[in-house]
């Protein structure tokens, strides 16, 4: 079946200060899980899952973004002539991935504000949005599942998924209805609510397949939690003119965008990978600190 969506948009425009000083000038997209960029495990994500025009709303010190998906030509020259023809086509087959077109966010006013800066290159089609925090294993790609239930559905679909509530205060938080397994129709959404306060357990992880019209709702929202112009402040205005859909996907999500979590993932990362795994599994059976 041919999927609506066709593009996908990246936030990458943020400052990582929770990185801080790694991110001082170099990406926080950048951050290597064992060997690849996290930038690079979601385009993997949304080109497996059939999408291939991608756009990624940018900032200033982001360069090296953009060069990680252009071709490398001098690097690719030095690994032909030593024959390393394996870490060449990986190189390559980077840069081949998808036409990814750049748009930057001029200042910095929220997640909202950068799925906004991307409107006239997205024009009036459905489109998905993934944030690189979020880092999702899982054996159909979380994007596919989610286009699955925007096939059936033809409305927006968020990710969710099940938080501890002390948590809440980390994520926007949905009060839905459940309509089919895994699926939940949007009632109310409120971003990052304190325990007490929030609607439900169910938290947005950094997946969204929009409906077009998200971008009015943007545009006629103000700005919210911490003075920023708030994706979920726009997802509620938009739930008050069509029905929004929640998805629990199947897969394990890693929050990268936070130190431990980042540490989670790469033990696991570590511990998965083909190469190193099991040397790797047999130095921390080993380790005593
Ligand atoms: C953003 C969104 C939040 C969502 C989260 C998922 O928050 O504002 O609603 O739950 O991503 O990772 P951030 O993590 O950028 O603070």
């Amino acid at each position: 079946m041919q999927h609506g969506v066709k593009k996908a948009v990246f936030p990458v425009a943020g400052y990582g200060t929770r990185f801080l000083p790694a991110t001082k000038a170099s990406p926080k997209e950048m951050l290597s899980l064992v060997d690849k960029p996290l930038i690079q495990y979601v385009v993997e994500e949304a080109v497996e899952s059939g999408i291939d025009e991608l756009v990624m709303v940018t900032g200033r010190h982001k360069r090296a973004i953009e060069d990680h998906f252009d071709i490398a030509f001098e690097l690719e020259e030095d690994l032909k002539a030593k024959g390393k023809h394996d870490l060449l086509s990986e190189i390559q087959r980077i840069a081949e991935m998808a036409t990814i077109c750049y748009v930057r966010q001029k200042l910095a006013l929220g997640l909202g504000h950068a799925v906004l800066t991307a409107k006239r290159v997205v024009n009036h089609e459905p489109f998905a949005v993934l944030l690189g925090d979020d880092i999702i294993r899982s054996d159909v790609p979380a994007l596919k599942q989610m286009m699955d239930v925007h096939d059936r559905y033809s409305a927006t679909v968020l990710a969710i998924q099940e938080v501890p509530r002390s948590q809440t205060g980390q994520y926007g938080i949905i009060d839905a209805d459940k309509v089919a397994e895994g699926v939940y129709r949007l009632k109310d959404v409120v971003e990052k609510p304190p325990p007490d306060e929030a609607p439900s357990t169910l938290a947005i992880i950094g997946r969204y397949i929009f409906t077009p019209e998200i971008f009015t709702a943007l545009e006629q929202t103000s700005p919210g939690k911490g003075g920023e112009i708030q994706l979920t402040d726009g997802i509620k205005r938009l739930s008050e003119d069509q029905p929004v859909y929640a998805y629990a996907f199947q897969g394990k999500r890693y929050d990268a965008g936070d130190k431990l979590g980042f540490l989670e993932a790469t033990v696991e990362f570590g511990l998965r990978n083909e190469e190193l795994g099991e040397q790797f599994r047999e130095y921390l059976k080993r380790l005593t600190l």
